[in-house]
């Protein structure tokens, strides 16, 4: 069989094999606060002034965020109210939610906990109900649940990581619940990691000061998707699917009540009266944000940040992307996806073209994201000149993935790390033998719409949960915090939503929100160059992996 490595990778491989022995058992110092401070100012693209601009429009007006996400804010409604009747609903519910993922599907299951009877609850989803990140996630979910950990101390590594950007309030509800969202993933079915004696499993995190990732293999988000998606179909909770929203609803009291969808197929659209909203649409990946691969699922467009500012939501901490540090680097038909940071947590380290360990493996994400950019970058652009080059001139850091094996004993990647080692296996690259090429990839939107401890958004009415909602985070997000907070928010807005829909008056339905923010977008001089939201992500004629000619 051909070596799936050209002999300039290979011969890096061979260094980065002689250096391994005295590797073994060895964890660099971790960068002192200056250091990580330097980094990031220097490397980190969400440090680069020239990425972002600040928003012309809308509540959040003045905040600066990305070009790729103010020219969504900035564009006009893609729907064309004249072909929509709010007159007539063709689904009339108390709970809408917006969403298939997984924050969506937790809100469905707690509204109708909370007392929404299963067929006056919807789900509307853009895809199919499943699709989403949340099923894509694969390296743990975080709880502090063994002896040696509390809720306070996973606050403080929250609060930490997120340069204290971060809600206290969203942080506390965020920790005090995880270890209840376990229990109740064990009661509903999730076959979560454990020892012979039936203990959970845990691992460290970048940026955590305890063991206290569990995991599912390296499937963890689809383990905990199939448990609560069946707990959806057979709770008979309606889902339609192929349905993006295109706009929401809102009354002449100023509260949401309900969305407008868009078939897909049919290229109809449909209305939905809602008593209350839950909107999980998650992420904006597949925006490439300053031209960086994603590796976020299909439908990653950033629909809910749009829809909910148009309805008069704010919107916090978008100046920050998360940059996952190892999404594959090579082949170039995976160049994006993601190598979980568990396989880090197993001991595998990043090393350079010389096969030299050059940072702790598990610094906070932000932080070891921006020290392989260093790593790669030229000297001209005060980096190091280390990186891997490939054939077609990507560049990359060495994942050290056999060291798995020798530390934890034959067999263990593939055991342990399947999902990795199936992605690589099509390749004919067996990562338990040799190491794979990573650089950072769009991982996570740390930011999003600004909600309270409940899922509340600044709008009546409209509540979030999941990646679309903001404040949790803070400017970076740990490891195994997403798969929690969409279990948290996505129950308290699901409760919340089911409270709201209990005593809710809605009044008469408009579009009237859509056309002031038209009418903004007007007086600040803003042509009709664009439509929003997006819905599916647009290749054509662009180069959207732009960052490999610039950084040789
Ligand atoms: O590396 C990972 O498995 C990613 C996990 C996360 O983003 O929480």
């Amino acid at each position: 069989m051909a070596d799936a490595y050209p002999s300039s990778m290979r011969e890096s491989i061979g260094r980065v094999e002689a250096t391994r022995p005295q590797r073994m058992g060895v964890e660099p110092q971790r960068l002192s606060l200056e250091e990580r401070r330097e980094v990031l100012d220097q490397f980190h693209p969400d440090y680069k002034e020239e990425g972002k601009r600040a928003l012309a429009v809308g509540p959040s007006k003045g905040e600066l965020v990305p070009h790729e996400m103010a020219d969504l804010l900035e564009a006009y409604p893609l729907i064309d109210p004249d072909r929509v009747d709010l007159g007539q609903a063709d689904y009339e519910v108390d709970v809408l939610v917006i969403g298939g993922g997984g924050g969506g599907t937790v809100a469905a299951l707690w509204a109708n906990e909370a007392g929404i009877p299963a067929g006056r609850i919807l789900i509307a989803t853009k895809l199919r109900h499943g699709d989403s990140n949340s099923m894509m996630a694969q390296g743990g979910i975080q709880a502090a649940d063994k002896e040696n950990d509390s809720p306070p101390i996973h606050y403080l590594d929250v609060q930490g990581g997120g340069h204290f950007g971060n809600d206290p309030e969203l942080v506390r509800a965020l920790v005090s619940d995880a270890p209840e969202v376990l229990r109740w993933h064990e009661k509903l079915g999730v076959m979560y990691d454990k020892d012979p004696e039936g203990r959970m499993l845990t691992i460290h995190g970048g940026g955590t000061s305890r063991k206290r990732m569990h995991s599912a293999k390296d499937y963890t988000g689809m383990e905990i998707m199939r448990v609560l998606r069946d707990e959806a179909l057979g709770r008979g909770i309606p889902t339609v699917e192929f349905s993006p929203v295109v706009e929401l609803i809102s009354d002449d009291k100023g509260q949401v009540v309900g969305a407008v969808l868009w078939n897909m197929e049919t290229e109809e659209y449909s209305v939905v009266r809602a008593k209350a909203t839950v909107l999980a649409t998650g992420g904006w990946g597949r925006l490439h944000i300053q031209g960086f691969p994603t590796s976020n699922h299909y439908g990653a467009t950033a629909d809910g940040l749009v829809l909910a500012y148009r309805a008069g939501a704010g919107l916090r901490d978008l100046d920050s992307v998360q940059y996952h540090p190892t999404g594959a680097a090579f082949p170039e038909q995976i160049v994006g996806l993601l190598i979980t940071e568990k396989v880090r947590g197993m001991g595998a380290q990043p090393v350079n073209v010389e096969g030299e360990l050059f940072v702790h493996p598990l610094e906070p994400r932000d932080v070891e994201s921006g020290a392989f950019i260093r790593e790669c970058s030229s000297p001209e652009q005060g980096g190091r000149g280390r990186g891997v080059v490939t054939p077609t001139g990507m560049i990359g850091i060495w994942l050290d993935t056999p060291m798995v094996d020798l530390i934890h004993g034959q067999g263990t990647f593939n055991r342990e790390l399947s999902a990795i080692w199936r992605m690589y296996a099509r390749f004919d690259i067996d990562p338990s033998a040799d190491p794979v090429l990573t650089y950072p990839t769009l991982h996570y939107q740390n930011g999003g719409v600004v909600i309270d401890a409940d899922g509340a958004t600044q709008v009546p009415g409209l509540f979030a949960g999941g990646e679309v909602s903001g404040g949790i985070h803070g400017k970076n997000r740990l490891m195994g915090n997403s798969l929690l907070d969409f279990n948290v928010f996505g129950r308290r807005a699901g409760i919340a939503a089911a409270k709201w829909a209990q005593r809710s008056k809605p009044g008469k339905p408009t579009l009237e929100h859509a056309l002031r923010y038209t009418q903004d977008l007007q007086a600040a001089g803003v042509e009709e160059v664009r439509k929003a939201p997006s819905l599916l992500p647009e290749y054509r004629g662009k180069k959207t992996l732009a960052r490999v000619v610039d950084l040789i």
